[in-house]
């Protein structure tokens, strides 16, 4: 008998002993919640010193965890944009326009992405040709909704079609061509896709006209040629987008 009572106050003891160290941390059961973590005995390497994405970081001079590519830094993923050669026609990105290209490949030019990110930049050096292509292209296959100089005021708008985005807001000066790329081909939203009927080298054309169509907007005269003297406000020309030429 004495040795059980001994057991019982050993074991009140142990049990106060663990409650005064640990605390009563998890007391999910009491009407009061604690706030503190539960002791952890055996952590096993669960919490770690380390840099979460995006998170700022004190080790850096600029005080940011994240850091940036260095030049050149290549996706893994990413094939470098090239020149390419169709089987069967022979065409590159940059040669005859009339040549059928249809893609389907994983590389920047049909997919608008390096790697897993949207891409920036034409895959191929664009000339006054991609700009005057691009402008054919727009007219043919955008304008209807998006307007003649990208202000959403398309013919289509006056037959009741709601909501086609104006090409000159903010957000879509700033959206990569990447993406833009993939609105092009697979529609987002209320617009459907136009990859079916556009071809690889000019949907960049039509992104590069639509470059042009937003600087337009966005042109101060320090950005023109020294040899370029600016049209004197109201002699025309000088805001195209505000009187759209055709619908
Ligand atoms: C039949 C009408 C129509 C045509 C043609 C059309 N679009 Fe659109 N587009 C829309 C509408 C509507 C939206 C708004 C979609 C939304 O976000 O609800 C839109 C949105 C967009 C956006 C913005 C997407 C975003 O991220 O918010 C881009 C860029 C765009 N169109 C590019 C094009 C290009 C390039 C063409 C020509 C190849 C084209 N669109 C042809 C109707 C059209």
């Amino acid at each position: 008998m004495a040795l059980l009572r001994y057991f019982f106050l050993l074991l009140t003891f142990v049990v106060l002993l663990v409650i005064a160290m640990a605390g009563l941390r998890d007391t999910s059961f009491l009407s009061h919640k604690t706030k503190r973590p539960p002791l952890e005995f055996f952590p096993d390497m669960v919490r770690q010193d380390k840099v979460k994405a995006q998170a700022p970081n004190d080790f850096f001079a600029d005080g940011r965890g994240a850091r940036e590519a260095i030049h050149g830094t290549v996706p893994l993923g990413y094939t470098e944009p090239a020149a390419r050669v169709s089987a069967t026609h022979g065409a590159v990105m940059e040669g005859a326009y009339n040549v059928v290209l249809f893609a389907g490949q994983e590389d920047y030019a049909d997919t608008g992405k390096s790697g897993t990110n949207w891409g920036n930049g034409l895959p191929f050096t664009a000339t006054l040709a991609t700009l005057e292509r691009g402008r054919e292209r727009y007219q043919i296959q955008c304008a209807v909704c998006h307007g003649a100089t990208g202000l959403g005021n398309g013919i289509a708008t006056k037959y009741g079609l709601v909501g086609v985005a104006n090409l000159h807001q903010q957000r879509l000066r700033d959206m990569s061509d990447g993406e833009i790329y993939n609105t092009l081909v697979n529609g987002k939203n209320t617009m459907l896709g136009y990859g079916a009927t556009i071809q690889v080298p000019d949907r960049w054309a039509i992104i590069a006209y639509i470059r042009a169509l937003q600087l337009s907007q966005h042109v101060t005269s320090a950005d023109l040629p020294s040899d370029a003297t600016p049209a004197p406000q109201g002699a025309g020309g000088t805001n195209a987008a505000a009187t759209p030429a055709q619908p």
